[in-house]
């Protein structure tokens, strides 16, 4: 029998030089040891941890792959949200951008940035707890992700203890899981000879590959890893970008070589050019380049917007493209009556992907690129995005195309169609246009508004054509009975859809008023709206002058959510959902402990240390909100220089009046 010591120490031993070992191949590209020499080692932990599992610890080589499959994947809350980054399409965008920067902070001194490849993967987070892996997330919609863990685990670049140095207790780092071109092709070779689908690019194969609920599958591909980032850099003793990526290298983590540390903006673009050239012969895919701020200091007066931080921006790399012939064009109908014109194409492969249908916006577009039914064009892809026809090849003209003419009337109601003078968009404004109905139905149940599980496209597509749901209000009548008969359903497919409406009654208020699918508001215009009114009640009575005066609002967003609340049909919806059992429950974060909270700030006159923008800015990240105009919910005026007549207008309300000074006190309460 071994003496139980000696076992874990050695247990402890070759977990350390397997790290090792695995580190140099993995991350650094430069083994120390053979395949067979690794295997051997490796077969020694197994072997022992099989006699002695009481000494199996959870950082263990042996872990990567392993653990039963999962039935779903639980939600993960980041503690410091992932944001995503504003986008530039030139290089001009860059300097933009780095005016805006100077513009923001009210100087023009030069600062440098750091410029790294934009990785074509998914960004992922993965927590560290005394140097050990315990968490492993999705991006998800930047606030709530997916807990992947035990898929992460399984991508060897991803170390599973770091290296000894200096890292906070609780260190969450940020970075992107991808696979190599070499990866993704191996990848559909097998897949091709196992008769299974092919993966359309190497970035859907990760994101296939992360999604597997058997990590035992994730571990089979070849999915690598890059760290960028940190969730708080503050955490750390770095005072750059820079650092922290040297730090990240140094605690085991891969970190992307073509990475520059630039002491301008011209050196940035010079990196961009660069990387465009080298682009073709990478051996991963990347889809453009990141530009952040070096300084943390800056970063952290920068701050951010709603969705991406004001220090970074992504200079995409121009889309790949590839020429097809245009069919025909079909006319959809959105949920608003805009009524799109969209290519139909002769199957094309771009970038590894079918192209067949591409977007052509409006009337206008079409006109301005001169389109016509049968010409060959060029199509565009970018990422993501829906494609695009760029142009039509006018040397491939026959002189049989034909022009295209926008309908007169609504493909599917046949109602006439408008098209007003300010817009380019063609409408069907039959209020009662099927098509609209049910667009905007499906925008209500599905991800971006209402989110209710088994309540997607086509079911609504389906429960409506079978004439149970015309409104949103039917849909909160559904009953079992009305669903189990229908094609497709059966008796627990219909419990549990009823269960999901039953259980989506109670939600937000803002993702209640971004399900509505009120002309121009969104996500992001919902939830301001939440924190300024608080409740519907409050928001059906408010005027269009109260909705301009939330941050935020503009003008045509005021003029439609005034227009939308008057509407007698909407009102009485509303009544109908709340006697249905719609209820708002309080947002999560609650800014009432903030110190500004309940504080509305009005600025005046030019101030010195600040821009406006970072004045707003820090307002807002304290709880506080800024009015545009003097109201009578204006808490405290701010006055700079030249502060003119509102200053005298805000003394006769007798509201608090404070300099430069005073409001820079306030902000260090
Ligand atoms: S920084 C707040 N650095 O781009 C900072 N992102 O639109 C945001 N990405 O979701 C991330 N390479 O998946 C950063 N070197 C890089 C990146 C990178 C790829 C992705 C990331 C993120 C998206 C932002």
């Amino acid at each position: 029998m071994h003496d139980r010591k000696n076992v874990r120490e050695r247990l402890e031993r070759l977990r350390e030089e397997i790290n090792l070992h695995a580190h140099l191949y993995y991350v650094k590209d430069d083994p120390l040891i053979s395949d067979g020499e690794y295997d051997l080692l490796f077969q020694e932990l197994l072997d022992l941890e099989a006699r002695f599992p009481d000494l199996v610890t959870p950082d263990s080589p042996s872990r990567r792959v392993g653990g039963v499959p999962l039935s779903h994947f639980d939600t993960v809350e980041h503690r410091v949200p992932m944001l995503s980054l504003e986008n530039a399409f030139s290089e001009e965008d860059f300097f933009e951008f780095e005016k805006r920067l100077h513009r923001f902070l009210n100087s023009s001194d030069p600062f440098s940035y750091v410029a790294e490849p934009k990785m074509d993967g998914l960004a992922v987070e993965i927590v560290y707890e005394n140097g050990i892996m315990v968490l492993g997330s999705t991006r998800g919609d930047g606030s709530v992700g997916e807990d992947i863990t035990q898929n992460l685990k399984t991508v060897q670049t991803i170390p599973l203890r770091l290296r000894p140095g200096t890292c906070p207790e609780l260190f969450e780092v940020r970075g992107e899981v991808f696979i190599s071109t070499e990866g993704f092709k191996a990848l559909n070779e097998q897949r091709i000879k196992e008769g299974e689908n092919l993966f359309a690019n190497p970035r859907n194969a990760a994101a296939g590959s992360l999604r597997q609920l058997d990590s035992k599958i994730t571990a089979q591909r070849p999915l690598e890893f890059f760290a960028y980032g940190v969730s708080d850099p503050d955490s750390f003793s770095c005072s750059t970008q820079a650092d922290l990526l040297e730090v990240l290298q140094s605690l085991g983590l891969k970190v992307n070589t073509h990475v520059r540390i630039c002491s301008d903006m011209e050196a940035a673009a010079a990196h961009f050019r660069y990387l465009l050239d080298l682009r073709p012969s990478l051996p991963y895919e990347i889809d453009g380049m990141v530009v952040k701020v070096n300084s943390f200091d800056i970063q952290k007066r920068l701050g951010a917007k709603a969705r991406s931080p004001r220090w970074a921006i992504a200079g995409k790399f121009p889309a790949s493209q590839g020429t097809t012939r245009l069919r025909s064009i079909e006319f959809q109908v959105g949920r608003t009556g805009a009524i799109t014109p969209v290519a139909i194409l002769e199957p094309v492969l771009i970038g590894g992907v079918t192209v067949s249908r591409a977007t052509l916006h409006n009337e206008d577009e079409i006109k301005r690129k001169d389109l016509r039914i049968g010409d060959v064009v060029l199509v565009q892809r970018a990422g993501d995005v829906i494609p695009e026809v760029i142009k039509p090849v006018r040397e491939k003209r026959t002189g049989r195309e034909e022009r295209i003419r926008m309908p007169e009337s609504c493909p599917e109601c046949g109602h006439p169609v408008t098209r007003a003078e300010n817009e380019v968009a063609v409408r069907c404004t039959n209020p009662l246009c099927p098509a609209q109905r049910l667009r905007a139905l499906i925008h209500y149940t599905g991800k971006t508004g209402m989110d209710i599980e088994g309540l997607g496209k086509k079911v609504m597509e389906q429960l409506v054509s079978c004439g149970l749901v015309s409104d949103i209000s039917d849909i909160y009548r559904l009953q079992v009975s009305d669903l189990r008969d229908l094609e497709g359903w059966g008796e627990k497919s219909a419990e549990k859809a009823v269960k999901a409406i039953e259980a989506g009654k109670t939600t937000t208020l803002s993702r209640f008023l971004s399900a509505l699918g009120i002309r121009y508001i969104g996500e992001i215009s919902a939830s301001l709206l939440e924190q300024r009114f608080g409740s519907l009640a409050r928001i059906m009575q408010a005027s269009e002058a109260e909705f301009l005066d939330v941050e935020g609002v503009g003008d045509q967003m005021a003029e439609s959510l005034s227009s939308y609340f008057q509407d007698p049909s909407v009102q009485a919806m509303l009544r109908e959902l709340g006697e249905l059992g719609v209820r708002f429950e309080e947002p999560a974060a609650d800014s009432s402990e903030k110190p500004l909270a309940n504080m509305v700030f009005l600025f005046t006159g030019s101030l010195e240390k600040f821009s406006r923008s970072e004045a707003k800015a820090r307002v807002k990240d304290l709880g506080g909100q800024v009015a545009s105009s003097l109201s009578r919910k204006v808490t405290h005026v701010v006055c700079g220089n030249k502060p003119g007549s509102k200053r005298a207008k805000a003394q006769e309300l007798g509201l608090m009046i404070l300099d430069e000074g005073g409001f820079h006190n306030l902000l260090q309460m």
